[in-house]
């Protein structure tokens, strides 16, 4: 079994192969032993000095990323964008430069640009972590959801999976689809036309848009949120339309009536993409994503901080 990954950064999942997921994930089983031991740190990063750099807002990412990085004895800085100097005019590469400067190992990384990561990897020695790019790619997010799928169901070959809701603006999306096909599952993408790009039926996966047809054929449901912040025109009459038309709650399960596992990366529009009694039921692994996503990052933390 392959012990390096193939990469020295995670820009996306579309630059990984199957052979380095599945080295995350077996790394990751190790750590998620350590993160539910009473002592939760190991020495694994000590002197390596990591830079969160957030150019956009975040809870679940942010702080996973530095419980992570803390877990592993590393170094940590937290830079936010709001607070800094770029509010005065700085460019991305002179912010970054002036960080490395101060002799910084990593950089974890939330630019609302697509592709700020690959400009930096062209430019500085640091590992680079993308924790989100516009509506480009959130490699790690990706990565926490097929291993929590895989820890639900035993794996994720063979599977049926659809992503419901917001296709177009989502990051979650484009990670998810890359790094369930690579993985072996089956993939549909459900929701208004108005927010399912295009090209998404040339990555592989078929499009539903009938939210019961799509939850029939699915084992698992990954809700993702109407990113209103990213939508400059009107692609849904109202939030209470699509809650209409694709909105999960209690009663269209139970017409259902089959065992579906639900998944959302949050943040969550309770009522609008799920109702509280579906977000918070046993058929919910909400939570276990938000735990399994500081060991994967801790696994994706280790790995690269061995390729320099
Ligand atoms: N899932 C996710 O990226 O959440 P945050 O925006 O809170 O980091």
């Amino acid at each position: 079994m392959q012990t390096q990954l193939s990469t020295k950064h995670l820009l996306g999942i579309k630059y990984i192969t199957k052979e380095d997921i599945e080295l995350i994930f077996s790394t990751a089983d190790e750590f998620k032993d350590v993160i539910n031991r009473p002592i939760k740190k190991v020495p694994s990063l000590r002197d390596v000095t990591i830079a969160n750099i957030f150019f956009e807002n975040s809870t679940r990412t942010r702080i996973s990323f530095e419980l992570a990085e803390r877990r592993l004895s590393a170094d940590v800085v937290n830079f936010a964008a709001s607070s800094s100097s770029v509010s005065k005019g700085e460019t991305l590469l002179d912010t970054v430069n002036n960080i490395l400067a101060m002799k910084v190992d990593m950089v974890v990384m939330r630019h609302p640009a697509p592709g700020a990561h690959h400009f930096l990897a062209k430019h500085i020695d640091a590992n680079i972590i993308n924790a989100g790019d516009g509506t480009h790619e959130h490699p790690t997010q990706a990565l926490l959801d097929a291993y929590s799928i895989k820890e639900k169901l035993g794996s994720v070959e063979g599977k049926n999976i659809v992503i419901v809701g917001d296709i177009f603006h989502s990051r979650v999306a484009l990670s998810n689809i890359f790094c369930l096909k690579k993985l072996g599952a089956n993939v549909k993408v459900c929701g208004p036309a108005t927010l399912i790009p295009r090209y998404i039926t040339s990555l592989g996966v078929e499009v539903e848009y009938d939210i019961r047809k799509a939850l029939q054929w699915c084992d698992v449901a990954n809700v993702l949120r109407i990113q209103l912040e990213r939508q400059d025109i009107k692609y849904i009459p109202s939030l209470r339309e699509y809650s209409l038309y694709y909105g999960i709650n209690k009663s269209l399960l139970q017409e259902i009536n089959k065992d579906i596992v639900i998944m959302h990366p949050g943040p969550i529009n309770r009522g609008v993409e799920l109702t509280s009694d579906v977000a918070d039921s046993g058929q919910s692994i909400i939570l276990d994503q938000v735990e399994n996503g500081v060991a994967i990052r801790m696994a994706v933390l280790y790995l690269l901080a061995g390729k320099k």
